[in-house]
């Protein structure tokens, strides 16, 4: 189909398509007599989405220009316009006077063709020992290395909400779940502490993937490196890299650091998840464990009496993107040949979504921690239904009376039926009735029965305990803020 000389014109073809840029491409075009069909144009272009690496590609170009004046590859005076023409530049489209032109197709030939413009022939030494491969990674990897920073700080913040309400509720109790079955009793500062642990792991993974990002790709050239004396430690120093990346063919064909932020923000995204779902349990009619401010929560247009959490639903829905980012790079990559190849410039839109929705999930997951209102009261009227202490018991049966625990245990499952019988907790039943099935109890057992008294006994390191929650929120904050 592509052979139909009628598709490779810019002139519209039989499939309706409005005419393209006429003639060829100016940055590349020299072996082609005619333009790209409009399919063509719209297909391959990226500049839509890739203008987003703007800042990156000035930044990497004026690295590389300033190494080819360096090396004695570019004259200085060519160096100097070609500097000031990329700073020219980087003005226009932030103050939004830019045209980006679609024929163009990337952000790459929109700022060399208006360097050209600009300052003219000298624009065209800018190229040299430099192909789009290599610069496009370059670009990508700054931009990513910029987002994994500024999600690392906005997850910082988020950790900071989480020790603030866990530092004032450090001794507010609560039931612990198993399979969403009241288990034992916990405090409401130790449950939101382990979001803090969790946030602590997405940020060393985005760390690390930062460290194994931070290699400079640009000198690689299309594939294969170049005949030109250039310096690629400089470069790669200029722009804030460790060290030049140690082969040219893995320089422009690995992904990888896009993956690791997408796999590290998928992980995010599924903490957040789990977070807003405990929300909107939390706040439901059925538990009322925490309000909601209204700047997270939305009215309904037909219940007066609602207040739903949206934001918490949208958290928990938007991990979906994210996780869906990281499949689709996944599938892009999986079986291309080395070194470049085309499919790779997909790899951008998924990587800038989920960023974009990361930086916004969070921001709202922060927002909604720092207004979050526990109930306390209700939290603690919560604590006496479900048995929560008969772990406590059974432990008290081993420690006490020294019976195994397998026969504790079968005599505390006694005992809780004895109470579901009559309709109370564990520790309202009286003496009698506790000795009626274990013989060994004394009047001692009612001190392990109370919820804060089995609190505070789960003083084990990482443990439940108020003073444990609070020496945990403090070590915390010295290892994460
Ligand atoms: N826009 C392209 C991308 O994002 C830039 C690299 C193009 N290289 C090429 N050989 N056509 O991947």
């Amino acid at each position: 189909m592509s052979a139909d000389p009628k598709h490779s014109r810019p002139a519209g073809g039989p499939d309706g398509a409005a005419p393209g840029e006429a003639g060829a491409n100016a940055m590349w075009g020299g072996r082609f007599t005619g333009g790209p069909a409009e399919v063509m144009q719209r297909i391959n272009a990226s500049i839509d989405f890739d203008r987003r690496l703007y800042a990156q590609d000035i930044a990497a170009s004026k690295a590389h220009c300033e190494m080819l004046v360096r090396q004695g590859i570019v004259s200085s005076e060519d160096g100097a316009a070609i500097l000031q023409g990329l700073d020219t530049i980087a003005r226009e489209i932030e103050d939004g006077s830019f045209t980006f032109k679609a024929a163009l197709e990337d952000i790459h030939m929109n700022v060399e063709a208006r360097l050209e413009e600009l300052i003219g022939e000298a624009a065209g030494r800018l190229h040299t020992a430099r192909s789009r491969n290599d610069q496009v990674a370059t670009d990508f990897r700054l931009w990513v290395r910029d987002a994994s920073d500024a999600l690392d700080s906005a997850l910082a913040g988020l950790q900071a909400a989480l020790l603030d309400q866990a530092e004032a509720h450090a001794a507010t109790v609560m039931p612990g779940y198993t399979h969403l079955q009241a288990a034992q009793p916990i405090t409401f500062g130790h449950h939101l502490m382990a979001y803090v642990e969790m946030l602590g792991r997405d940020r060393g993974r985005l760390a690390d993937g930062r460290r194994r990002l931070n290699e400079c790709p640009l000198g690689a050239a299309a594939l294969a490196g170049t005949s030109f004396p250039i310096d690629r430690a400089m470069t790669a120093r200029a722009l804030g890299f460790d060290r030049p990346s140690a082969n040219s063919i893995d320089a422009v064909s690995d992904r990888d650091f896009a993956l690791e932020f997408l796999s590290a923000g998928a992980i995010l995204a599924v903490h957040l998840s789990r977070l807003a779902e405990e929300i909107v349990i939390w706040c439901s009619q059925g538990f009322g464990f925490v309000a909601l401010s209204d700047a997270f929560t939305t009215g309904s247009s037909i219940m007066p009496q609602k207040k739903n959490p949206d934001a918490a639903e949208l958290l928990r829905a938007r991990s979906g993107r994210v996780i869906g980012g990281l499949s689709s790079l996944l599938i892009v990559m999986k079986g291309l040949p080395l070194a470049y190849g085309k499919d790779m410039q997909e790899d951008k839109e998924p990587v800038f979504d989920a960023a974009d929705t990361l930086a916004l999930s969070v921001a709202a997951a922060t927002g909604m921690v720092r207004d979050l209102r526990p109930e306390v009261e209700a939290m603690r009227a919560a604590t006496r239904t479900g048995y929560l202490t008969a772990t406590d018991l059974a432990d008290w049966l081993v420690r006490v009376p020294g019976l195994p625990f397998r026969k504790a245990h079968r005599a505390t499952g006694a005992i809780v039926k004895r109470a579901a019988e009559l309709d109370c907790d564990i520790a309202e039943l009286p003496l009698a009735e506790l000795q009626a099935i274990e013989p060994g109890i004394t009047k001692e057992v009612y001190r392990v029965l109370s919820i804060e008294r089995a609190v505070e006994s789960r003083s084990s390191f990482g443990g439940t305990a108020p003073a444990e929650v609070s020496a945990a929120v403090a070590a915390a904050r010295e290892r994460y803020l």
